[in-house]
């Protein structure tokens, strides 16, 4: 049995992570930890407000449930990072080294640190880009997730530390609305078809990004915390991701289901972040190292994201 920490539970990742956590290991203790926790507590979890950068509370945190395993999934997103790169400097590359420090120093089994696609920059080819590709990201976000991956090998060489990451693409979720990131368009256009509404999209109608839908992201993230040791041949940057779209091909798909929906395009800062990133991935070493296999293609997650919002949607409105 496990006692699981998440830090920034209750953001896009992490607000799925607890309830798939609850579904695969039921008898294991979850810890979910933000700063900020939602007023309705879940049943069967322990919640815990938590700001990373107080090392001294994590700590404390960590010794009073006996943490056997951390999630690190706090941190400031692509955009919101432009927008405060001290901030971001602070949240993802301070409290992350003080989050390795305190679970080598207090024996933490295993940490999964989930880096992102923002670790590329411009001057690649952008195309099936592997994990050994170089990374040279101009963006806070970018440089703080390579800072992550090379912390993680660091601690993980120097001291024995089990700490191991993925590269995730840009996350399409319904449970949560995603609000910092670079690839929200998706979710967001998704919520104005079903919605009725027309969307303003920030990316140019062109821009193509590797994406995955969410229930593949933590599949990949559970796969990984599992598997092997041994067989870990690139423990902090294994790049997942299931396919790549464009937001005018994302807008002809939910028309499919929502013939009508209007879609306009007004490019901001966000289009620079997205024209430094790959525009698809090459998810060889996760496919080789621990079956890295996602199930949902493109128009089964349209069609799936369609569907759980409606029935969000109406539950909502029966409620209101
Ligand atoms: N969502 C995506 O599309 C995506 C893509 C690539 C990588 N990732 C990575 O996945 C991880 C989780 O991302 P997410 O999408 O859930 O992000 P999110 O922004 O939805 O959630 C992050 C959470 O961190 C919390 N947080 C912020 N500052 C904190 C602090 N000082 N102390 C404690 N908690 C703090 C926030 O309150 C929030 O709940 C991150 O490492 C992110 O870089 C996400």
């Amino acid at each position: 049995m496990e006692n699981i920490l998440i830090t920034g539970a209750f953001g896009q990742v992490g607000t799925d992570l607890i309830t798939a956590l609850k579904d695969i290991k039921p008898h294991d203790t979850i810890i979910a930890s933000d700063i900020r926790i939602p007023q309705d507590s879940k049943p069967g979890i322990e919640q815990v407000i938590l700001d990373v950068r107080d090392q001294e509370s994590l700590r404390k945190t960590i010794s009073r449930y006996n943490v056997t395993r951390i999630y690190h999934l706090a941190s400031i997103l692509s955009a919101s990072a432009e927008k405060d790169p001290f901030l971001a400097y602070d949240v993802n590359i301070n409290a992350t080294f003080g989050l390795l420090k305190t679970a080598y120093k207090e024996h933490v089994a295993s940490v999964i640190i989930p880096s992102s696609i923002a670790v590329y920059g411009p001057g690649i080819s952008r195309d099936m880009v592997g994990s050994g590709v170089p990374t040279v990201p101009q963006t806070m976000y970018g440089i703080s997730k390579v800072t992550g991956e090379l912390l993680g090998n660091y601690f993980n060489r120097k001291f024995g530390l089990d700490v191991r990451g993925v590269r995730f693409p840009g996350l399409i979720s319904y449970g949560t609305v995603p609000t910092a990131g670079t690839t929200d368009y998706a979710v967001e256009m998704f919520i104005s078809a079903v919605e009725g509404k027309h969307y303003s999209c920030y990316l140019r109608p062109d821009t193509f990004l590797p994406m995955m839908y969410m229930p593949d992201a933590l599949n990949a993230l559970l796969k990984l915390s599992d598997a092997d040791s041994e067989k870990l041949t690139n423990r902090m940057s294994y790049n997942v991701s299931a396919y790549s779209f464009s937001p005018e091909q994302l807008a002809s798909a939910i028309r499919r289901y929502i013939p009508g929906f209007e879609v306009s395009y007004r490019p901001d800062e966000r289009q620079i972040i997205a024209d430094g990133w790959p525009r698809s991935l090459d998810s060889a070493d996760a496919i080789k190292d621990w079956g890295f296999s996602p199930e949902y293609g493109f128009n089964e997650m349209v069609s799936d994201m369609i569907t759980k919002l409606r029935s969000i949607r109406g539950r909502n409105k029966n409620a209101s």
